[in-house]
């Protein structure tokens, strides 16, 4: 049988870790989980239930409803990728608005929300063959993947990506918002006490600011082929 890694892919929001996720995961034929978008769901949940707001945030009955929120992942193979289901309904258009972003990150912070979603993202690859990105995969959900990778790239280049995908889909939004979103999201996912984002010890930098996707892509698959020969 061929060798099966977990591949963990941290960084920053918008650096482009889905893209390469999800081109690592097509190569290898691997599983790909975006973990992003389960922080994301369990927020529009919240939004949904009035349990946050930019004024509030009720943890406690957000923490009392966690046991029935379910989280899954559908293979769409018109899409090529997984889209997110929360409580059997497809999410995945209305987890990418700006105002579940200009949310997650105070969801993403609460330690109840973050233990129910590692244990669901460890079960997922415990028989490795996986591809994660999100911010803590190769420090808390997988701290012995064979290899991590730490994205980079400035928070101007990102908000740029994150605008033009916003804009192509027909969402009304200013650049300014997008960069605040990107800036404001880089400060509270880096300074949380549970799990903040920061590069793992093994982790391999890379910062794509100014390499192109399939530089990227090539220079990635080249440490996977490492790992695996
Ligand atoms: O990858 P993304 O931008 O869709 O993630 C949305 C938010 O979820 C991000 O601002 C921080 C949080 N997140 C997290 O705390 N841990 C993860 N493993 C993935 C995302």
């Amino acid at each position: 049988m061929t060798k099966k890694i977990t591949i963990a892919i941290d960084g920053f929001s918008s650096t482009g870790k889905s893209t390469i996720a999800k081109q690592l995961a097509k190569e290898l034929s691997y599983i790909y989980v975006d973990t992003g978008a389960m922080y994301r769901a369990v927020t529009l949940y919240a939004m949904e239930n009035n349990f946050v707001s930019e004024t509030f945030l009720h943890t406690e009955k957000l923490i009392s409803k966690l046991p029935t929120i379910t989280l899954s992942f559908h293979f769409n193979k018109d899409l090529g990728f997984a889209e997110m289901y929360l409580n059997g309904k497809n999410v995945e258009r209305a987890i990418r608005t700006i105002e579940v972003s200009n949310l997650v990150s105070k969801i993403a912070a609460i330690s109840a929300v973050r233990k129910k979603l590692v244990a669901e993202q460890q079960e997922m690859g415990k028989n490795k063959g996986i591809v994660m990105d999100g911010r803590d995969i190769g420090t808390v959900v997988f701290p012995d993947a064979e290899l991590k990778i730490f994205m980079t790239a400035s928070a101007e280049t990102r908000a740029q990506r994150r605008f033009q995908e916003l804009v192509e889909r027909g969402d009304q939004v200013s650049f300014e918002a997008v960069l605040h979103n990107v800036k404001e999201r880089d400060h509270l996912d880096s300074t949380r006490s549970d799990s903040p984002l920061v590069k793992a010890k093994d982790a391999i930098a890379i910062d794509n600011s100014k390499i192109d996707k399939d530089e990227q892509f090539s220079q990635i698959l080249s440490l996977v082929n490492d790992k695996l020969s």
